[in-house]
């Protein structure tokens, strides 16, 4: 294809400009001659020689960098992408499955009937804790026949999230634990399950370490963070139990409002659901779905703490919601705790009721 000839006119007009010094690119735009013709103009010896080239980078140095940057498609990770992913990837699927299924506790009770008692935010170390209280609690656990303890977190203070209350607190949190695990012997370890709370957990974000955690499978006692389920086989009868330390969606003016939120929104259904933290106890039967069910909040041990009454808490009630789950039937009773069983037991008794 013949090169298009350049019109005199405009070959002049960039010739006049590329010898007044201006740039390629400024006559291009004046004259709207091509890139090419402006070169082709200027290589004709219209204008003043284009600069020379820098000097070339030198051999040695390229030779340098070449070294510095490895061997020609070498990564700059130690590992293949593909390896890393795969890797990961088994990694999270091992951690889905553990999160999905590692939470439930499955057991065919003993005996005809099961008594099911759940703890709470017994804050062993804190101020003004009740350990007449818990200590009374663990032994009727222990000598109660077919009872048995769920505790559903903040078992001790181990108040490390705020240094000043841990340094100002009159016992350090390695005496707390040890204090716990006195208990638990006190129990006669009828512990079945139990699970972290927020106080438990400041272990675990500051330091890594779930001491809680290591304490109680070293008992073999189940263990899960934050929630745990137990499906249980009572008689003939199969119930499920959801109990975790908080959920969202609380209210002051009605305390088992977040655990009925947490039946009707959380991923399972239950049958009893305790949910701790709020210190405030309350027992309540509900219909949901045509069956009867229970929701409750264990009270706290600690009776009240610097914190509480300074924004105005109400003092602590030490209850522990308890659940006779029945082997005859599909059938719930509740107290709300275990010290009201035996006496309700008698007083009904006494009236002759049969
Ligand atoms: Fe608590
Ligand atoms: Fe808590």
């Amino acid at each position: 294809m013949p090169t298009p000839r350049i019109p005199d006119a405009a070959r002049r007009e960039a010739e006049r400009l590329l010898a007044a010094g201006a740039t390629s690119r400024e006559v291009t735009a004046r004259t709207g001659l091509s890139a090419g013709s402006v070169s082709k103009i200027r290589n004709a010896g219209g204008g003043p020689p284009a600069p020379a080239a820098p000097d070339p980078v030198p051999e040695a140095a390229i030779e340098e960098m070449r070294k510095a940057a490895g061997p020609p498609g070498e990564d700059e990770w130690e590992e293949r992408p593909e390896e890393v992913w795969d890797r990961e990837a088994a990694k999270a699927r091992k951690a889905i499955r553990k999160a999905k299924e590692a939470s439930t506790f499955r057991w065919a009770a003993p005996g005809k009937h099961l008594l099911l008692t759940v703890l709470s935010d017994m804050h062993i170390g804190g101020a003004l804790v009740d350990y007449d209280r818990m200590r009374a609690d663990a032994e009727l656990i222990r000598d109660t026949p077919n009872c048995f303890a769920v505790l559903v977190g903040d078992q001790v203070d181990n108040h490390i999230k705020h240094r000043a209350a841990m340094l100002n607190g009159e016992m350090a949190p390695g005496k707390q634990y040890m204090l716990f695990e006195y208990w638990l012997r006190i129990c006669g370890d009828k512990c079945l399950v139990v699970t972290s709370g927020n106080h438990d957990d400041w272990t675990v974000a500051h330091a890594g370490v779930d001491v809680l955690g290591r304490i109680v499978r070293d008992r073999r006692v189940f263990y899960s963070p934050n929630e745990a389920w137990l499906e249980l086989a009572v008689g003939g009868q199969k119930y499920t139990v959801g109990v975790r330390h908080q959920y969202r969606l609380n209210s002051s003016f009605n305390q088992t409002h977040s655990v009925k939120q947490w039946m009707r929104l959380g991923d399972r259904e239950f049958d009893v659901g305790v949910i701790g933290h709020h210190h405030e106890a309350a027992v309540e039967s509900t219909l949901y779905r045509g069956r009867h069910r229970y929701v409750a909040r264990p009270g706290s041990y600690q009776i009240t703490s610097g914190y509480s009454d300074q924004l105005g808490y109400n003092h602590s009630v030490p209850t522990c919601p308890t659940f006779l789950l029945r082997g005859d039937g599909h059938a719930i009773t509740a107290w709300n705790s275990l010290k009201d069983v035996a006496e309700s037991v008698r007083a009904v008794t006494e009236l002759g009721v049969k």
